[in-house]
C-alpha cells in the first residue's frame, strides 16, 4: 500500500515523546506542524540537524509553527542525544518533543521508512519531513537519504510559500522568497484578480499571447 502522501491525513497515533505521550492530532490542531524523522540518534548528519531545528525555532514560532522530531531509539537515548545537540550547537536548547518508535510500527504510518536502508533486517527511518496543515493533512514532504542532511532555509522558504498559498489565491514561482513577487492562481480569471489584488497585476507578454502569467506583490 502506498504511503501517506500530500494531501492525506495523517493517522491519528498516540506516540511516546520526550516530552511524555500525544495523540498526534492533538499535537497538531490549530497550528502547521514539521513533523521529521531521522535515522537514528548519535549520528553525525542528525545531530546537526536536530541542532538546526533548534536553532531556526524562532523563526519556526515567528510562522505559528510547531516542530515535533522522530527517531527510532528509546526515550533516554533520545534524551543523552539531545545533550550533545546542544553542546554542538551553542545557545541552542531543543525545546520540542521527539517521538520514540523503538518498535518501528510508527514510521510506516507516517510514510518515513527508508526505502533503501535497513538496520540488520530491521527498517529505518528516512529523513523525511512532513509539512502538516491545522486540518492534520501533509501539505509539502521532503524525502531525503540518510546521506544529505535537510536545509533549513529550504524548509522556511516551502512553508513561507504554503503558508502564502493558503491566505491568498496565488502560487509562488521558482526561487521565489518571502517578500518577492508572487503569480495568480490560473484559476483566478483577470476580472476576479482585478477584484482580489487591488494593488494590480502584471501579466507577461508570451509569443503565445496567452495570459497565464500574472505576477503581483501580495499584500
Ligand atoms: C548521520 O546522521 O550522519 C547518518 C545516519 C545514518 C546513516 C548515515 C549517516
Amino acid at each position: 500500500m502506498p504511503g501517506i502522501t500530500i494531501g492525506d491525513t495523517v493517522p491519528n497515533l498516540e506516540v511516546e515523546t520526550t516530552q511524555g505521550k500525544l495523540k498526534l492530532h492533538d499535537y497538531f490542531a490549530d497550528s502547521w506542524t514539521l513533523l521529521f524523522s531521522h535515522p537514528s540518534d548519535f549520528t553525525p548528519v542528525c545531530t546537526t540537524e536536530l541542532g538546526a531545528m533548534a536553532k531556526y525555532e524562532s523563526e519556526f514560532h515567528k510562522r505559528g509553527v510547531k516542530l515535533l522530531g522522530l527517531s527510532c531509539d528509546d526515550l533516554g537515548s533520545h534524551r543523552e542525544w539531545i545533550k550533545d545537540v546542544e553542546a554542538f550547537t551553542p545557545g541552542c536548547k531543543v525545546t520540542y518533543p521527539i517521538i520514540s518508535d523503538t518498535s518501528r510500527e510508527i514510521i510506516p504510518q507516517l510514510n518515513m521508512v527508508d526505502p533503501i536502508e535497513g538496520d540488520a533486517g530491521k527498517i529505518v527511518p528516512s529523513r523525511a519531513l512532513h509539512i502538516v496543515g491545522p486540518d492534520f493533512k501533509i501539505k509539502l514532504s521532503f524525502l531525503y537519504p540518510s546521506s544529505t542532511g535537510r536545509n533549513m532555509e529550504e524548509v522556511i522558504r516551502a512553508l513561507d510559500s504554503l503558508l502564502m498559498a493558503s491566505r491568498h489565491k496565488v502560487a509562488t514561482p521558482v526561487n521565489w522568497k518571502a517578500g518577492e513577487p508572487v503569480v495568480i492562481s490560473p484559476s483566478v480569471s483577470d476580472e476576479e484578480a482585478k477584484k482580489l489584488f487591488p494593488q494590480g497585476f502584471e501579466t507577461v507578454d508570451l509569443p503565445s499571447k496567452k495570459t497565464y502569467l500574472r505576477f503581483t506583490t501580495p499584500t
